[in-house]
């Protein structure tokens, strides 16, 4: 996943303090509640905000992104404070991905990022990563069931699949408990900066999904 960074602009956007009440989905976005969150089509500054949440050495320890997608400090804390609402509408620079943010509305922030992305064979998979303070409380259940539904209920696919490495404890128990079952795989998934893991798979069926009014995955239905 490519990060582009915007960081200097963040602390003037946020301050202009432009909110957007965005909450249904339309042509140019995905808009749903779910849990304590909102899950949005991220503005350009809520995007930098949630890769700056999945930047700690802690979290790339198991995402593996590329050097220069890595929001290092001092801009990870600026970015961390982003104003959900603020920012320029925005596209994500991987088109094989539709990526929401989790918004915590209480508390202004966002809190991690979920998305919808063509696996290595093609074929849908969900995965995402939450801030370093929303670890550790259960959120991760209800970020992969935001997975679930971004696939089912909005994009109209009847099956998505989700790896994690073996070892990944908190993502296999989320994965599950948001109601994703293990399931046959390759042994092995290869992460952005190349580095081969060892691979648990997972993965849900609905029987009937549905296609919202947000942008649609037409990579993955042509795939
Ligand atoms: C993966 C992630 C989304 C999980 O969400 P989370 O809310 O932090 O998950 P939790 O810490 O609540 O852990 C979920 C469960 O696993 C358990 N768990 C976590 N680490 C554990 C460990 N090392 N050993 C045993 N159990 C563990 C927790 O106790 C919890 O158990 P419960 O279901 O009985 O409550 C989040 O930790 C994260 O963003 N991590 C960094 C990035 C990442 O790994 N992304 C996934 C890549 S595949």
């Amino acid at each position: 996943m490519a990060f582009v960074s915007n960081a200097p602009l963040v602390s003037r956007l946020t301050r202009r303090g432009r909110l957007m009440a965005k909450r249904t989905c339309d042509r140019r976005g995905h808009a749903f509640a779910f849990g304590r969150f909102l899950f949005r089509t991220p503005t350009a500054w809520e995007y930098a905000a949630a890769v700056a949440g999945g930047s700690d050495p802690a979290a790339q320890r198991w995402l593996g992104w590329l050097a220069d997608s890595v929001v290092a400090e001092p801009m990870r804390g600026e970015a961390l404070r982003v104003l959900p609402g603020t920012g320029p509408d925005w596209a994500t620079p991987d088109p094989h991905s539709v990526d929401v943010v989790a918004i915590d509305l209480v508390a202004g922030r966002c809190a991690g990022l979920v998305s919808v992305h063509a696996g290595e064979d093609g074929g849908p998979e969900t995965g995402g990563y939450l801030a370093p303070e929303y670890r550790g409380q259960g959120f991760g259940r209800d970020l992969f069931a935001a997975g679930l539904l971004l696939a089912h209920e909005h994009l109209g696919l009847s099956r998505v699949r989700a790896g994690a490495e073996v070892g990944n404890v908190a993502s296999g128990r989320s994965l599950e408990a948001a109601g994703l079952r293990r399931a046959p795989g390759p042994p092995r998934y290869t992460l952005p900066d190349g580095r081969a893991c060892e691979a648990w798979w997972y993965q849900h069926d609905a029987a009937w999904p549905r296609a919202c009014a947000g942008p649609q995955a037409k990579w993955l239905a042509a795939s």
